[in-house]
């Protein structure tokens, strides 16, 4: 089917979608992107499903057999974020990264465009981002392999993690970074690796991601190391079209950039394999605000519209979400970590009445 085609065609089917609150915030945030969604996409049909610490806690499974049914049956997800405590816990396992395992999401896409917040009053970053030219930058992660492999144990004195890294995921990603530089307007991809330090591991991957590259003749390919990336996109972040890295890096570099938009609040993403997309926003279940009222929903409520634009090919209807989210913003109906003293209810609202 050609694009066209395909739009019209997914405009005509009935959209399905698992929603996947979890823990902390994501019970707060997930329902406002829900109402969102239910605003443009009026005849979507919803299944509700569970996974997380509390879950877990309750029936020992933090990823039940249950909910990957309907995300399989859904096709898409909507997922909040989920508590996993930093030490072992025997059966648990973060279920984000099981469902990214599971589904073979391999592409986690985690864009920032700068948000400007026009009210002066506003935190030193949107001053010092109202300086610079637009930020609008996409990170593509890899997202099944790397240190996220789970390949980690002791051996003796040892505590040894596994970086798995190999020719076909480094292709397949390259791939998905290439093809959407392809549609935008700069053509730009950096590969973002330490293959100075990890000459087998990233140069698998900086090379399978080169070769890649050969067959986009208009799409130039620049190559950054991940520290000078790191300092580049805190300082010059407007050079940026789409970055292509693996699994970690991904991680911590989109954290990075999330600063130009307004931080982790803001941040959304969408995990994408080959027949299940999961959007989530790139924050965690940031129990230091959870059952307040205050979470900023924005990152939720954009990540929704990743799915309506990349997913459901339903690029208008995605567009309309993230203008109202950033004319909502930017008007100064905020959320405190944005220094506002809006409530997550007065931000949802303010999005809805833009629609
Ligand atoms: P976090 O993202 O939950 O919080 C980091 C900081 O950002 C906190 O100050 C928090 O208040 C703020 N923040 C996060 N989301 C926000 C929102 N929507 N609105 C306003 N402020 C927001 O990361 P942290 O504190 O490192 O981890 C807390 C828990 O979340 C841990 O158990 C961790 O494992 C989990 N986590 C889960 C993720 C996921 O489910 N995908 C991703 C990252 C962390
Ligand atoms: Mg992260």
């Amino acid at each position: 089917m050609n694009c066209e085609v395909l739009i019209e065609y997914n405009r005509l089917v009935t959209h399905r979608l698992c929603i996947i609150p979890g823990d902390g915030v994501g019970r707060e945030v997930i329902p406002c992107a829900v109402e969102v969604l239910r605003r443009v996409v009026p005849d979507l049909e919803m299944v509700e499903a569970e996974v997380g610490w509390d879950c877990f806690t309750r029936t020992g499974n933090a990823l039940p057999e249950a909910t990957k049914a309907k995300i399989s049956d859904c096709g898409a997800a909507l997922f909040g974020a989920v508590s996993s405590p930093s030490r072992k816990v025997e059966g648990y396992r973060s279920p984000i990264i099981q469902m990214r395992q599971h589904f073979d999401l391999y592409a986690n896409l985690r864009p920032t465009k700068r948000l400007e917040i026009r009210d002066w009053r506003f935190g030193a970053q949107f001053r010092i981002s109202n300086l610079q030219s637009p930020v609008d930058l996409l990170i593509v992660r890899e997202n099944t392999q790397g240190l996220y492999a789970g390949r980690e144990r002791m051996q003796g004195d040892e505590a040894i993690a596994e970086r798995v890294i190999t020719k076909a995921a480094s292709a397949r990603i390259g791939k998905v970074a290439f093809e959407l530089a392809q549609g935008r307007e700069r053509k730009q991809v950096t590969i973002v690796h330490k293959a100075n330090i990890l000459p087998i591991t990233d140069g698998v991957f900086r090379d399978a991601v080169r070769e890649v590259g050969a067959s986009y003749p208009d799409v130039t390919i620049n190559e950054l190391l991940v520290d000078t990336a790191a300092m580049l996109l805190a300082s010059k972040p407007a050079q940026f079209d789409v970055l292509v890295t693996t699994n970690l890096f991904g991680d911590i570099l989109s954290d990075v950039a999330s600063v130009w938009s307004g931080g982790m609040g803001v941040a959304p993403a969408l995990n994408i394999g080959t027949n299940v997309a999961i959007a989530e926003p790139v924050h965690g279940s940031a129990p230091d605000i959870a059952g307040k009222g205050i979470a900023n929903p924005a990152g939720a409520i954009l990540s929704a519209a990743m799915l309506l634009k990349y997913h459901w090919q339903r690029p208008s209807e995605a567009a309309r979400v993230e203008q109202a989210v950033f004319s909502a913003l930017e008007s100064g109906v905020c959320t405190p970590d944005l220094d506002g003293k809006s409530t997550t209810r007065q931000v949802t609202d303010a999005v809805l009445a833009r629609l």
